[in-house]
């Protein structure tokens, strides 16, 4: 059977930049109202001040500077707060799977052949818009593919985990070639009133076609894929379908992205650091020879951390790529985006890696060598 092959890969960016300057602002604004509106309770110690929010912070923090939303006038209007997409009748495509048919066509014009000749689509993100039918499918037909389409999500690893399983699909004759798309509008997940988190996410659409290496032309040899899982409750979305079944459940704020960064940080860069380095061992990369690490975007602290683990040395500019200070996090995507705007000057044999990390915990590795 063949291998698996990197064949293509695109990206849907949306219209609407936010700058940390903007978000704050509209915090700030809801600070300020919250505070006014509730000083008699605060002044006799019943309710806690809202502190109010600052783009050095969150550039300090987080190294991130701007991201890019779906739609912007309901995130900067400090009584909302929150995204404004209005439902579609089920006849029109649907604003998940648009977006991800967007990053795919971008895909498609790179990969030069015709969307029919994809057998199977993966949809892997970490917000489906709906239960079902799968978004997958629904990309399918907007594409015209036949065969077989089905989604998963787990979470910021989404997209390693699809690239694994599309590679997999391919290697044991299940399809040819595999289209995996990752649409995530992250600010539908986001508290915005969330001074500890309502900066950190970005919305976009990536899209990765894996092709079997007999029929691919150039590419990116996929060299291994590893895959690893370990439960916490440090980054967490408690909504779901049982919620209306609730009785105390209504407006209760873990129904909503929440997560203890600090804890996260401590515990993911030792573990995915560590996954990284065995994985190269077992399949005899040397981490000195990767030109590029595509690593999952949340945090430029994190990020600089594992490079220097990974390369045990600090990384040359652009080689740690980093896109959040533009994207922000874009969960599944962050990765894939990266990969996707820093590769043009690959030669036959460079190596890279594309590194994803997240809830669950997640964690996928995915070592790449030019064709
Ligand atoms: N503006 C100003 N100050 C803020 C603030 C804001 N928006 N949010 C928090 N602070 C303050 C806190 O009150 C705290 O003040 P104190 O020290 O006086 O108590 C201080 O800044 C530090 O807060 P903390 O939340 O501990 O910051 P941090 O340095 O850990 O950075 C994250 C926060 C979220 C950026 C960081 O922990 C992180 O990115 N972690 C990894 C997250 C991750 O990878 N998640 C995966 C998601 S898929």
């Amino acid at each position: 059977m063949p291998d698996a092959v990197i064949a293509a890969t695109g990206l849907y960016t949306p219209p609407n930049r936010l700058s940390n300057a903007e978000l704050v602002e509209t915090f700030n604004a809801y600070v300020e109202r919250f505070n006014k509106a509730n000083a008699k309770a605060i002044a006799a110690g019943e309710v806690a001040a809202l502190m109010p929010s600052s783009p050095e912070f969150i550039e300090k923090a987080s190294g991130i500077k701007s991201r890019y939303v779906f739609d912007k006038t309901g995130l900067v209007d400090p009584e909302l707060m929150r995204p404004i997409i209005p439902d579609r009748p089920n006849e029109q495509l649907s604003v998940l799977a648009e977006m991800a048919v967007e990053a795919a066509m971008d895909a498609l014009v790179s990969w030069d052949k015709p969307a029919s000749e994809i057998d199977a689509v993966i949809c892997a993100a970490s917000n489906m818009q709906r239960a079902y039918p799968a978004m997958a499918i629904e990309v399918q037909n907007a594409l015209g593919i036949e065969g077989f389409a089905f989604d998963m999500n787990v979470a910021c690893s989404s997209a390693t985990f699809g690239i694994k399983t599309a590679a997999d699909f391919i290697k044991t004759g299940s399809a040819k070639a595999v289209l995996m798309v990752n649409p995530e509008i992250c600010s539908g997940h986001l508290n915005f009133r969330d001074r500890d988190s309502h900066f950190i996410f970005g919305d976009v659409a990536t899209a990765v076609i894996l092709e079997a290496s007999d029929q691919a032309v150039g590419g990116w040899e996929i060299l291994g894929t590893r895959l690893k899982t370990q439960f916490s409750n440090n980054i967490r979305n408690n909504y779901g379908f049982l919620n209306r079944a609730d009785p105390d459940g209504v407006g209760k704020p873990d129904k909503l992205f929440v997560q203890e960064g600090r804890k996260v940080f401590r515990e993911v860069v030792p573990m995915v650091s560590e996954m990284i380095v065995e994985h190269a061992n077992d399949i005899g990369v040397d981490t000195a020879r990767l030109k590029r690490l595509w690593l999952h975007q949340a945090n430029i602290n994190m990020n600089e951390l594992i490079g220097r683990r990974v390369l045990g040395r600090e990384p040359e500019p652009g080689e740690n790529v980093i896109i959040l200070d533009e994207y922000a996090n874009t969960s599944s995507a962050g990765s894939i985006i990266a990969f996707h705007k820093t590769n043009d000057d690959f030669r036959t044999g460079d190596l890279g890696l594309i590194c994803s990390f997240g809830a669950g915990y997640s964690a996928g590795t995915v070592f790449v060598r030019k064709r």
